[in-house]
């Protein structure tokens, strides 16, 4: 029997089924490979051939594909075909391991937002080791780290014990119910100057991150079942917390001018919230334009909804200025808008803050005082005066012009590298940059080959709801290569890029 009757015999699909086709390709195999019904080193067809027979596109088998090599059950080599590995090597890997364990855990009576996890195929393994081309990722090493750490060390020291019931109070005082004080006016101050928002100090609720400050805003706004309008493709974490609270997301495609709201299709009274990165869309990089802007709000305003609005990356636009935020354009109070230190500095700061219309503010501090956990409130002063004494957009100035001359670099080196159709202009800002691939080069193939390489680079279907109709294209973050290493790592991107021609 060929290899590829092998496969044809049993691999049958559920077209009706709510799950989408490359689920079901990766779950049949997966199935037959704990099952040996496909036996260590059995050869599979390329993902062109097995498209071909089984009448389904090639991105749908190399997703599937992709994701039995991530978790151990497959192997792929440059240049030969992908096997199933050999049950020694998937026991000897991690991932592979922690699925093995999902039978035991769907004994558990997980509730339904529990259980969204049973199939989820997150890395938890925290940030990959490969940094090159991860997106999204500031570059840590050029953290003012000797400042930052007088700062800490200040407020440590001015603890005592004659003042620690002091100290300890100053948490829990009025004043500081949503955040240190000082901290939420030196962020209003900058928020005002910088972004043009207008808000006050009172406005302002500082929180651990983003995901924790979206997820507060999901379970104050809406109900369980409502909808909540996403970009499509867009932030994938975004959807999974919109998911634990029991929403479902209603994709809306996004072109160069941003998300594409529409008054008369997206008016749905079921729909109570959007969630938005107008600035500089996660993970396309366009901006939504001022008209689109204007109509989203008026959108909020006909359908009784919220718009979340994350400003993530905002301060690293290089050639343009930025447009005005949708929150200093709302007239009429509709705009939750979410900040963060983890682009601007760096992640281990852990601290973001929503800025919420003033009608808002009694229920949610009220929530807030209860359910949220606020970064410690050392790291808050500290930032606090990181912030005062100018630290904050000096840091903000020279990252800015780091960021600006790695993406000229990249950018330079993606047109010297690759073939002429594919030269890409220079975006106006971001620290990571989205690459159209045209119908004949695959994006997830060019993953798997940039990986033997050492390469990070994710496959822009990774933030799509329509797998099957998402947009060819990588993402690829430049911010922590050094300015020697990008034109030698975007060397070897676009030589993996060539080789899934
Ligand atoms: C679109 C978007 N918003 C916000 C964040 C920051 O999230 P957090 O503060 O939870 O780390 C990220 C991080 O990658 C992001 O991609």
């Amino acid at each position: 029997m060929s290899r590829n009757q092998i496969l044809l015999d049993w691999l049958t699909f559920d077209e009706r089924s709510d799950v989408a086709l490359f689920r079901q390709l990766y779950l049949a195999l997966r199935t037959a490979i704990v099952e040996n019904k496909l036996v260590a080193g059995c050869k599979l067809p390329s993902s062109r051939t097995l498209s071909k027979q089984l009448g389904i596109s090639r991105n749908t088998v190399v997703n599937a594909y992709e994701l039995l090599i991530s978790e151990g059950y497959l192997t792929a080599h440059t240049g030969s075909a992908t096997q199933v590995t050999s049950l020694f090597e998937q026991q000897s890997n991690k991932k592979f391991q922690s699925n093995s364990s999902e039978q035991s855990i769907s004994l558990l009576q997980l509730s339904k937002t529990g259980s969204l996890f049973l199939k989820d195929d997150t890395d938890l393994n925290g940030i990959p080791t490969v940094e090159a081309f991860l997106p999204g990722n500031p570059d840590h090493t050029e953290f003012p780290l000797k400042i930052w750490k007088s700062k800490i060390a200040k407020q440590y020291k001015s603890l005592s014990l004659s003042n620690s019931i002091q100290e300890v109070s100053v948490p829990l005082s009025e004043s500081h119910t949503q955040g240190y004080k000082p901290l939420r006016e030196s962020i209003s101050l900058y928020l005002k100057t910088s972004r043009m928002l207008s808000c006050d100090a009172d406005q302002i609720f500082v929180f651990t991150s983003c995901r924790a400050a979206l997820d507060f805003t999901c379970r104050m706004l809406c109900n369980q079942g409502e909808k909540i309008l996403v970009e499509e493709p867009g932030y994938d974490t975004a959807k999974v917390i919109a998911r634990m609270n029991g929403l479902q997301p209603v994709p809306v495609d996004v072109d160069r001018d941003g998300l594409q709201i529409n008054l008369r299709k997206h008016c749905d009274a079921n729909i109570n919230l959007a969630y938005v990165t107008p600035s500089h869309q996660w993970p396309t990089g366009v901006s939504l334009s001022l008209e689109r802007r204007k109509t989203l709000l008026e959108w909020a305003v006909l359908n009784n909804s919220w718009i979340i609005e994350d400003d993530y990356d905002s301060e690293f636009r290089f050639t343009q200025k930025p447009l005005s935020t949708l929150q200093s354009l709302d007239q009429n109070q509709k705009v939750i808008y979410i900040g963060s230190f983890s682009k601007v500095l760096v992640p281990s700061i852990q601290t973001a803050y929503l800025v919420v219309p003033k009608k808002l503010i009694t229920t949610f501090e009220r929530a807030f005082w209860y359910t949220v956990q606020r970064p410690p409130i050392h790291g808050q002063q500290a930032l606090a005066e990181f912030i005062t004494e100018g630290h904050f957009t000096s840091q903000i100035r020279k990252m800015r012009r780091i960021y600006a001359r790695r993406q000229m670099l990249f950018v330079e080196s993606l047109n010297k590298y690759l073939p002429n159709e594919l030269r890409i202009e220079r975006p106006p800002g971001g620290i990571q940059i989205a690459l159209p691939l045209p119908q004949n080069i695959c994006a997830e193939d060019v993953s798997r080959r940039a990986a033997a390489f050492n390469l990070h680079v994710r496959p822009m279907s990774i933030y799509s709801e329509n797998v099957d109709n998402a947009i060819n294209s990588l993402h690829l973050g430049f911010a922590l290569i050094s300015d020697k290493d990008i034109p030698v790592k975007t060397k070897l991107l676009c030589k993996a890029i060539i080789q899934s021609k």
